[in-house]
């Protein structure tokens, strides 16, 4: 009996190791697709310090910075359209490859570029990099880990690209002494070729197997995800029932299913109020900004450098809670945080406060409108944009609402000089303030509650014909109160 139960207790033993060591696994190679974010963020944020000094050597005026600036989105945009096919045949790895090469050839170009027209030709084949690498690593993540703890995940990667936006300001504040743009640029060859390894080390994801029909390949990614072999082909046959009941590709599913005509047009929504919220005016243009509104300098470039700290450091209380309180709490307490903020710090730049009370009121409301973008506008479109697709038009929804953000970011970013001079700084804050408004508004009516949901279960609700915002856990309410179970929902309109 005693040596029963110490067998029995030996197998649960070895289970829980199993399952722990899985999700270690799973940990470790969300963590190499999320080095994507981290390359994203540095290339991104690395340009706002070595811009005056790439004018200087290479005699570019402001219309030809603001070009050097805009190309890497333009770059962007393009990209990640050009990852649908290369995410469809040589799988979601195989493009973070493919990016990975890019941001190779895109940083060598850029560090050694002898004219402006080569600093062009290299940010544009970084925005393609990026493009790349913002479309197939939230999607890898969200393909290979747990439902439990898939938001947290996904959040990871907006985590790094943040982290990697504040990394890029410091080692352009350390740099900018000897006015050393090479090494800025340069220096990124490091953490790219640490990707690159990464990447060679993860597996395919097992959707993206399945959907090539290479099942057993997918049957051993998923036991090494899930620890156990019954957790695996459960998992692997819910992936083959999908796999089974939509045929075509994304652009048919489009025609034929309603369904999916409302995600796809949720999740470009998402991406594009994500950046009609403003973030991006602020991250490139804050010293700018500052410099505007009577700071000094120094002081405008330590200020940017506590909103990027601000901004990782929310990202990652939203890593926190976006498994726990769910998506939808986190965006409406996100897009409410910034309506205010913005309208109060508009209000602030129309009184034209002045003096110490003038300083400490913009720093303080621009801090919280980053905390308040950083909980939910920054990670939940990325994260959410993954997961309410169906697998046979995921490629194409995501490719086509990171297409959406990016565009947004290169109309945004290059409107807002002259769209200041015409509405006043004032206006500016206020237009941005009615955005986010508006992004809670949408919030509240459309957006589901993904949270504790498998992928495979959000896609069934799906195709059931339910309410968009019911096609995770339901969040209707019939006039008792209570939530309408998914199907009812359907009934009611
Ligand atoms: C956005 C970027 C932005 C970053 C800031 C991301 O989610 O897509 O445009 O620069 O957040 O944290």
């Amino acid at each position: 009996m005693a040596r029963e139960e110490g067998t029995e207790s030996h197998k649960t033993g070895s289970l829980q190791e199993k399952k722990e060591h899985a999700r270690h696994n799973a940990f470790l190679f969300a963590g190499a697709a999320g080095l994507a974010g981290l390359m994203f963020g540095l290339d991104t944020g690395v340009i706002a310090g070595a811009l005056k000094f790439i004018g200087l050597d290479l005699g570019a005026n402001e219309r030809t910075q603001e070009w050097i600036v805009s190309s890497l989105m333009l770059g962007a945009a393009f990209g990640s359209l050009l990852a649908i096919p290369v995410a469809k045949y040589r799988g979601r790895r195989g493009a973070m490859l493919y990016a990975g090469f890019l941001f190779l050839i895109g940083t060598g170009l850029c560090a050694l570029a002898q004219s402006v027209a080569m600093m062009i030709a290299g940010r544009v084949v970084l925005g393609v990099a990026v493009g790349f690498a913002s479309f197939s690593a939230p999607l890898y993540i969200a393909e290979i880990t747990e439902k439990k703890a898939r938001g947290k995940m996904i959040s990871l990667y907006q985590l790094v690209i943040t982290g990697g936006m504040l990394l890029a300001m410091f080692s352009d504040s350390l740099l900018a002494y000897g006015g050393h743009w090479r090494w800025m640029l340069g220096i990124l060859a490091v953490p790219t070729v640490i990707f690159i390894l990464a990447t060679l080390n993860v597996p395919y994801s097992p959707r993206w197997l399945v959907s090539r029909g290479r099942r057993k390949e997918a049957s051993h990614v998923l036991q090494r995800l899930r620890g156990t072999r019954d957790a695996a082909e459960a998992e692997l046959a819910r992936i083959e029932k999908n796999i089974r009941r939509e045929q075509g590709n994304g652009f048919t599913l489009l025609k034929k299913s309603r369904g999916f005509r409302k995600t796809f047009a949720l999740g470009i929504t998402l991406q594009m109020f994500q950046q009609l919220a403003g973030i991006n005016i602020l991250l490139y243009y804050a010293p700018h900004l500052l410099e505007h509104l009577h700071f000094s300098s120094s002081a405008a470039i330590w200020c940017t450098t506590l909103l990027g700290f601000a901004n990782m450091a929310a990202t990652g209380v939203a890593i926190l809670l976006i498994d726990r309180w769910g998506r939808r709490p986190l965006l409406l307490l996100s897009t409410a945080v910034s309506t205010v903020s913005l309208c109060i710090f508009g209000l602030v730049l129309f009184m034209k406060i002045d003096g110490m009370a003038g300083s400490i009121a913009i720093i303080g409301l621009l801090v919280v409108f980053i905390l308040g973008f950083a909980t939910g506008e920054g990670p939940v479109p990325w994260t959410m944009c993954t997961e309410i697709q169906p697998l046979k038009g995921r490629g194409l929804a995501i490719a086509c609402s990171t297409f959406a953000n990016w565009i947004t970011n290169w109309l945004i970013s290059n409107v807002f000089l002259s769209l200041m001079a015409v509405l006043g700084d004032y206006g500016i804050f206020w237009l941005l303030a009615v955005f986010n408004a508006m992004f809670f508004v949408i919030t509240l009516l459309f957006v589901p509650e993904t949270k504790g949901c498998s992928l495979e279960e959000i896609e069934e609700r799906l195709n059931s014909d339910v309410r968009l915002r019911d096609i995770g856990q339901p969040v209707s309410r019939d006039a008792d109160g209570k939530d309408f179970p998914a199907g009812a929902a359907a009934e009611r309109g």
